[in-house]
């Protein structure tokens, strides 16, 4: 495996195990298993997927150490603000049964369609992640879904940086402009869905593009997250496919490759936009 250093020099496993959508217990036991068997160190997961109980009872029955992974959650919508994020931390890590988090991500930004004062409550609920922080509590903070103003605005009043951005990124759709800014102020970029949800992976371009390689299609998605220098956190319920999404090391995409994949249009995804995104998702 291979890794990126985080502006607070932990140390990012370059792939991670995206765990959305996976919610039943003894699926989730032989996923987690068989993904820290074929060298998954980083599971993804947010309060919002209902499955940090599911997490922690897989962990324990494969009998990990907790300092063998890296967990990564995130801070639902509802629980804004410097007291509420701080709460559903504490509630996290119970269901989690940790005393720790790696990584805590704010899951959305207050989006400017519901909150004319949104900039006031990301910087009030980064205010709580920070305490969580200093506290202990959690090694790293992030967001997810930030754009240029978003990050802008919380720049005026972080004392931490966000080490990590998570958002929406896979062929069809590069946010080249953001994935520029993000690496600019040491940001690192985090790809979600970086295989469109599953939806792009018959596009005729990224199956050529595998065809030569001799890989398949949500290979040649993560290699060319990876070649943008962003971490990726495919989701996949099918034990026999972890081992897949974990071999991206061993071949590269050209520079026509990547501009081929750069250049196909949207066609697949979450699609959710930042700015107006409701509490519920
Ligand atoms: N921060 C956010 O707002 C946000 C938003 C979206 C996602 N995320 C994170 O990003 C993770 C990944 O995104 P995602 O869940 O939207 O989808 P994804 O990883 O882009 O794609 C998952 C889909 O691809 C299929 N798949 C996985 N590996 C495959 C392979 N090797 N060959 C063929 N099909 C394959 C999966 O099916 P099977 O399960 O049947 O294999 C599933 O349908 C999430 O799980 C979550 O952790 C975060």
């Amino acid at each position: 495996m291979e890794f990126y250093t985080l502006n607070n020099t932990i140390q990012l496993p370059c792939v991670g195990l995206g765990t959305w959508q996976i919610t039943d217990r003894d699926r989730m036991a032989v996923l987690i298993r068989r993904a820290y068997e074929e060298g998954y160190r980083l599971i993804d997961t947010a309060a919002a997927y209902s499955n940090e109980i599911a997490i922690a009872k897989a962990i324990a029955a494969a009998g990990i150490g907790r300092k063998e992974l890296l967990l990564s959650d995130k801070v639902w919508n509802t629980s804004r603000g410097y007291e509420a994020v701080q709460e559903a931390c504490r509630k996290s890590l119970k269901k989690l049964k940790t005393d720790y988090l790696d990584i805590y991500l704010m899951h959305w930004p207050a989006s400017k369609k519901l909150h004319p004062d949104w900039a006031r409550i990301n910087a009030e609920t980064w205010r709580g992640m920070e305490k969580l922080c200093k506290d202990g509590y959690v090694r790293a903070i992030g967001v997810c879904n930030f754009k240029v103003h978003h990050l802008e605005e919380l720049e005026k009043s972080a004392e931490i940086m966000p080490c990590i951005n998570q958002f929406e990124l896979h062929p069809g759709f590069h946010q080249d402009d953001l994935v520029l800014y993000c690496q600019e102020k040491g940001i690192l970029v985090e790809a979600s869905s970086p295989l469109g949800n599953g939806q792009i992976l018959k596009h005729e371009g990224i199956c050529g593009i595998a065809g030569r390689h001799d890989k398949s299609a949500a290979q040649i998605c993560l290699r060319w997250s990876l070649q943008k220098g962003a971490a990726v956190i495919p989701k996949t319920a099918d034990p026999d496919r972890l081992a897949q999404n974990i071999d991206v090391f061993d071949f590269s995409l050209s520079s026509e490759e990547m501009k081929e994949l750069d250049d196909i249009p949207y066609c697949g995804g979450v699609g959710i936009d930042s700015d107006e995104v409701t509490e519920f998702g």
